[in-house]
């Protein structure tokens, strides 16, 4: 019997892709589901090799990969161009991309056109859009075209000018009540999934239990049926400010910057690139040319 492990393809091979039947599984069996953002191939592919369930492509790209102050400078071609890439990266996780500001709210036509671009040209099997009971008819609509909708309340990024700032939602029992009701609501209208963000832990339980789709939370405590996290902050690649409620697994700021400060001390000294970086050519191809060079 062998005892070597199993590569990485046999892995990938044994494994089934993750759909939205998936998410309603893992909920009855109380298995947590596992959730990251990415904006890039690479990050993609990591994310699939660990065998996270499911890659929201969040317009947190906005903030986190293109320098903006908030999320709604961020247009339906940037999170096209994101998706794409996230797409050829990832083979087994479900797939989500987040519908970017004014991409759903100006029309339902518009929404539902949106909502299709992120499945038909970017390779996403699902769509992400915030909002509570001022979202329903696009959430039907959406829904009604055959494309999965997750639900985002609590904070909602996108209306961070109303909230006043970054702040967590739910803290008090009307807003809570509140927050309750939309969850039934947009469970009624057909979302498969609700994210939770930045609101008590006790109320995220609450709606977890009252829900039968899964609520995926990030801010929300353990109560949720899923965790999810923006991956620049689980790295601490991002180093403009961390919500308290992420734990940071590395990080990576400081190694990137050890690792530029190491080659600009190594070209300032010649120490790069070394013979095994550098290209040689044969001896006699060598004197060739010295020898066609010096007739001339
Ligand atoms: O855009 C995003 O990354 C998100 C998550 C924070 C849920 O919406």
């Amino acid at each position: 019997m062998s005892t070597s492990p199993p590569s990485e393809t046999a892995v990938k091979k044994s494994r089934k892709k993750v759909t939205t039947h998936t998410f309603r599984l893992k909920k009855s069996r109380r298995e947590p589901i596992t959730m990251l953002t990415a904006y890039d191939y690479a990050t993609a592919s990591a994310i699939d090799t660990a065998e996270i369930d499911s890659i929201l492509v969040g317009d947190s790209l906005g903030m986190v990969v293109l320098g903006y102050e908030n999320t709604l400078p961020v247009t339906m071609d940037d999170m096209l161009h994101h998706c794409k890439a996230v797409a050829r990266g990832a083979q087994y996780p479900l797939l989500v991309g987040d519908m970017p500001f004014l991409s759903y709210q100006v029309s339902i036509e518009e929404a539902v056109r949106n909502a299709g671009r992120f499945l038909q040209e970017a390779g996403m099997d699902a769509v992400k859009l915030e909002g509570g009971r001022e979202r329903l008819e696009a959430v039907q609509a959406i829904v009604a075209a055959g494309i999965p909708v997750m639900g985002h309340l609590g904070l909602t990024p996108q209306s961070v000018h109303q909230f006043g700032g970054f702040r967590a939602q739910g803290k008090t029992a009307s807003a809570a009540a509140r927050l309750v009701e939309d969850a039934v609501r947009l469970e009624e209208a057909g979302a498969f999934s609700l994210v939770l963000e930045a609101v008590p832990g006790q109320l995220a339980s609450l709606i977890s239990e009252r829900l039968e789709i899964p609520t995926i939370g990030i801010g929300a405590g353990v109560g949720c049926d899923g965790q999810v996290l923006v991956t620049h902050d689980l790295l601490g690649l991002f180093e403009r400010f961390t919500p308290s409620f992420v734990k940071q697994y590395a990080n990576l700021h400081a190694a990137m910057v050890d690792a530029f400060t190491a080659y600009r001390e190594d070209v300032a000294q010649g120490a790069f690139p070394a013979e095994e970086h550098t290209i040689s050519m044969s001896d006699d191809e060598w004197s060739a040319l010295l020898q066609s060079l010096n007739g001339r």
